[in-house]
């Protein structure tokens, strides 16, 4: 195994966030923020390699070991219940799964919901629990439309400004669960990597709990 911390981290937004989090906790690597188009940065001086992968994959690579560990939103945790060890929530990309329509409908609670979403698991664990019928319309992006042009009753999505919905018309109707972004560890790394991925770890809480 490789003496260095493998780190795999969202591509984007969020992605730039985590790294300046990671960057103040003592694991720099300056040649991140050059721009251009490479996916792979070694601070060998940190002890870490970072890579950038599409958000949604980076349980993937934790999971499967390619990196020992990543940063992926709650969203896709509980969508994809990847097996992996979730260390810390690190406060950032924080938002809402809700429930989304018209705001004037009218549900009744005995006919079955058309539900249009990315979120499939998220949404029908969701309905399970509120013991409600639904006929789930898994989407790939703009769920928005679907609400608006009768393809389903409501949507369950992520909120996070609300611009979106507003800007289209639909309103929250209720919430599934608070999302944000969580430290995760591959299984086998965080049993014989254990001192390396804990000291990181320890070091990354230190500055979440210092921003709070
Ligand atoms: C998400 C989500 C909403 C939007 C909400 O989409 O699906 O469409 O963000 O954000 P807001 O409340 O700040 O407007 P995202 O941009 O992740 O792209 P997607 O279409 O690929 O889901």
């Amino acid at each position: 195994m490789s003496d260095m911390l493998n780190i795999a981290l969202p591509k984007g937004r969020l992605g730039d966030k985590v790294y300046a989090l990671f960057e103040k906790a003592g694991f720099g690597c300056p040649e991140v923020l050059e721009p251009g188009r490479r996916l792979i940065f070694e601070a060998r001086d940190a002890g870490v390699r970072y890579f950038f992968v599409k958000p949604s994959d980076v349980a993937i690579y934790v999971e499967r070991g390619a990196a020992d560990v990543g940063v992926a939103g709650k969203d896709i945790l509980l969508e994809y219940a990847p097996d992996v060890y979730e260390l810390l929530d690190l406060g950032l990309g924080r938002c809402r799964m809700c429930v989304c329509g018209k705001p004037d409908l009218r549900d009744d609670p005995r006919r079955t919901l058309r539900v249009a979403t990315k979120f499939s698991k998220i949404a029908r664990d969701y309905y399970a629990r509120e013991g409600r019928s639904v006929d789930l319309i898994h989407l790939n992006g703009s769920i928005e439309l679907a609400p608006l042009l009768g393809l389903s009753d409501v949507i369950v999505d992520i909120v996070e400004t609300g611009t979106t919905l507003r800007e289209n018309g639909l309103a929250v109707l209720g919430e599934v669960c608070p999302i944000s972004a969580r430290l995760i560890a591959n299984k086998v790394s965080y049993k014989f990597n254990y001192p390396a991925v804990t000291a990181f770890t320890a070091r990354v809480r230190e500055q979440c709990e210092d921003a709070k």
